[in-house]
């Protein structure tokens, strides 16, 4: 039996697309990916805060799971500009990323702060989307997996076993994202898939640790999203600018659904 149901890909819209643009963007995705069955495809969009309300209606239309790029770890508090779990709940969010890059090394957010969203996310019924990744001198010392290990290990701590079936993790290379990024081989992704999935294991045993999907995120695009879901390691895709117009990522989506066999 295939260790995961799913096949897992979905896009960051990071800071772009208001909230119409949002809607628009989600009718076509919606539209374009009507006929592929949900049960073996899990299609997310993490829009941003102010599209979330609008984004929700038409997500929902369009078999697409709704996630926030970031959370605060209270309920609620004198935490200006943070936003509640209680108020992502209530808007329909299913969903949270958590420690991308921009806000690991572009905010300064540390493993800690991870794990106190992590947890908060868990608690409240979330699917937290925990992204790891290292930079390019840390790949360059030859360090990544003890990096991946460090914010795994860190970023997890406190989550039982029980939880870390509800976990979906991204494996995001720092220097693999964004225009400035060189995507990473199949082979080098896969290899920190594994080690990846090593530490889970060590952390849940085999059956909740193998349950977590690992996706890849880090560049992208038509080109390589076949060659990067053939690996046995890689478990979904998470896109950023190459999935911003629909149609496009509905290319990348069909290209792929028949090559993920079930992991
Ligand atoms: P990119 O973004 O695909 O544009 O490199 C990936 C990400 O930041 O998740």
């Amino acid at each position: 039996m295939a260790r995961l149901d799913k096949l897992y890909i979905g896009t960051n819209t990071k800071m772009y697309k208001t909230g119409a643009q949002t809607a628009a963007f989600l009718d076509r995705l919606g539209q374009n990916t009507a006929d592929l069955a949900r049960e073996a495809l899990e299609l997310f969009v993490i829009p941003s805060f102010t599209s979330l309300e609008t984004a929700a209606r038409h997500a929902a239309a369009a078999g697409i799971s709704l996630g926030a790029q970031n959370m605060g770890w209270e309920d609620e508090g004198p935490f200006t500009g943070e936003i509640s779990p209680l108020m992502l709940k209530e808007v329909g969010v299913k969903v949270v990323e958590i420690g991308h890059s921009e806000r690991r090394h572009g905010l300064g957010e540390t493993d800690e702060q991870e794990n106190l969203k992590t947890r908060c996310a868990l608690r409240h019924g979330f699917t937290p989307l925990l992204c790891v990744g290292e930079t390019g001198d840390q790949k360059e010392a030859g360090i990544s997996d003890e990096i991946l290990r460090i914010q795994l290990k860190i970023g997890l701590r406190g989550v039982t076993a029980e939880q870390a079936g509800g976990l979906w993790i991204a494996y995001e290379p720092v220097w693999a994202i964004g225009a400035s990024g060189v995507p990473a081989s199949r082979e080098y992704a896969e290899e920190r898939h594994q080690a990846i999935r090593r530490v889970l294991v060590e952390l849940f045993g085999e059956d909740a640790g193998g349950a977590a999907p690992i996706l890849y995120g880090g560049s992208v695009n038509r080109q390589n999203a076949p060659e990067l879901i053939a690996m046995p390691a890689v478990d979904g895709l998470f896109i950023g600018r190459a999935a911003w117009d629909a149609d496009n990522f509905n290319r990348i989506i069909r290209d792929v659904v028949p090559l993920w066999k079930g992991k």
